[in-house]
This record gives C-alpha cells, sequence and structure tokens, in this order.
C-alpha cells in the first residue's frame, strides 16, 4: 500500500514574531504536519531556529514535528532534538558516516528516523540502508534558503527512489523539499513523494486554508506512476 500523504508547512517562511498563531493558522487550515528547518551557519550558509523554539512550538500544536537538520554534527543534537519534542529527525547523508547506527539511535529516542539527500548527493548513497528508515528526504533546492526555484533532477531522484522502495517491499515515506508549489506538486506526487514540504508556497499566500485545500485536491487526484 502507498504511504498517506502529508502536507508539512516549512515554518522558516513564517513570520517569527507571531509563530505561534502562524502555527495555529497551518494547523486550522489542515496542514498534516510542522516542518523545522534546523541551520547551523557551517553545513548551510544560513542560521536559522533551533532546540529552544522546537520546544515552544511543542507547546502551541499536537502536529507532528518534522525536524530537518541541516547541521554539520547531528550526532551531537539528535537527542536534544527528541528531548525537545521533535517526532520525527532528518539527518543529512552528506554528514552521516553510518546511516544504519545513527537511525537505530534516532528511533531508539523514540522519534522517525529519516536521511536527506542534497541535489548532487546520489541516492545511492542512501538506499543500501533504507529498511532502517522510516522516511528519505529529497532536496529539491540547495539547503539554505526558502523561495528558491524547484530544481526539476529532482523528479528522476523521487522516481528511482520509489521504484527502488517498491521493488524491495518497503513502503516508507519519501518527502520532498524546496520550491514545491501549487503549480509542481501533482508532478513531484506523480514521480513517487508522499510528504510535500512546502515554506513561501503556504506562507507566502494570504488564505492558508485555501492553498492548503488546493494541494491536498491536487495529490489526491493524481497518482503516482511508479
Ligand atoms: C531549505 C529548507 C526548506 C525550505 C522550503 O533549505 O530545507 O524546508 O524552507 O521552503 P520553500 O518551500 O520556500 O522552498
Ligand atoms: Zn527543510
Amino acid at each position: 500500500m502507498d504511504p498517506a500523504d502529508k502536507i508539512a508547512p516549512s515554518i522558516l517562511s513564517a513570520d517569527f514574531a507571531r509563530l505561534g498563531e502562524e502555527i495555529h493558522a497551518v494547523e486550522k487550515a489542515g496542514a498534516d504536519m510542522i516542518h523545522f528547518d534546523v541551520m547551523d551557519g557551517h553545513f548551510v550558509p544560513n542560521i536559522s531556529i533551533g532546540i529552544p523554539v522546537l520546544e515552544s512550538v511543542r507547546r502551541m500544536t499536537k502536529l507532528t514535528l518534522d525536524a530537518h537538520l541541516m547541521i554539520s554534527e547531528p550526532a551531537r543534537y539528535v537527542e536534544a532534538f527528541v528531548k525537545a519534542g521533535a517526532n520525527s529527525i532528518s539527518v543529512h547523508c552528506e554528514v552521516c558516516p553510518d546511516i544504519p547506527v545513527m537511525a537505530q539511535r534516532i528511533r531508539g529516542l523514540g522519534a522517525r528516523a529519516s536521511i536527506a539527500i542534497n541535489p548532487e548527493t546520489d541516492a545511492g548513497r542512501v538506499m543500501p540502508f533504507a529498511e532502517h528508515l522510516d522516511m528519505i528526504l529529497v532536496m529539491s533546492v540547495h539547503p539554505g534558503f526558502g523561495g528558491q526555484t524547484f530544481i526539476p533532477a529532482a523528479l528522476d531522484k523521487l522516481r528511482y527512489i520509489r521504484r527502488e522502495l517498491k521493488r524491495r517491499g518497503l513502503s516508507i515515506d519519501v518527502e520532498i523539499d524546496g520550491g514545491v508549489k501549487l503549480d509542481n506538486i501533482a508532478d513531484v506526487k506523480t514521480a513517487g513523494a508522499n510528504v510535500f514540504v512546502s515554506g513561501s508556497g503556504i506562507f507566502g499566500k494570504p488564505d492558508y486554508g485555501k492553498i492548503i485545500g488546493e494541494m491536498r485536491d491536487l495529490i489526491a487526484r493524481t497518482r503516482p506512476t511508479i
């Protein structure tokens, strides 16, 4: 069975001065989870939010908190992020020398284990370890900033990953992150994604309920080709 579709607004594009209201607004608008982008100014050329903000967000919502760690030394921080309330942790394969050990550690802490793949990184680096994972995150922009343009080569990567997962009888989540908007969300669903991160595509709009509703209609009507 195909895993359920989920829409994950990325709060990187929210108004941080009104973060609680913004989270309640997307929750009311039908978001399935909250995507939480952590940047360390080292793995990526930007700095965003971290553990204290996650703790505050945890108190605001019961939605799944999907922490995307764009940091150079994830092993040092995964425990703190889970303790702060993250339900899912994505660690980049580019800074993860032992994927099964990291996945076991995250699961042992009680969260879902995910590995993220940068646009220039081959998915073959992660697929041998897919059975240890709850999710694979495919970056469709170079990580570091919201509001960038979707890189179309991500579609081939999604197709390869979903085909390979199916071949091996694994139905884990495949998340797409970067430049996902109303005009390409059907394409990424067709290619095999089932978790859709969107930052500027949601928080840049005046009516979150309308945009999330339209995204949900489109993905519900679209069948994956794989
Ligand atoms: C990029 C982040 C993304 C980003 C998505 O480094 O990982 O989650 O916030 O934002 P949009 O949807 O605006 O590309
Ligand atoms: Zn992200």
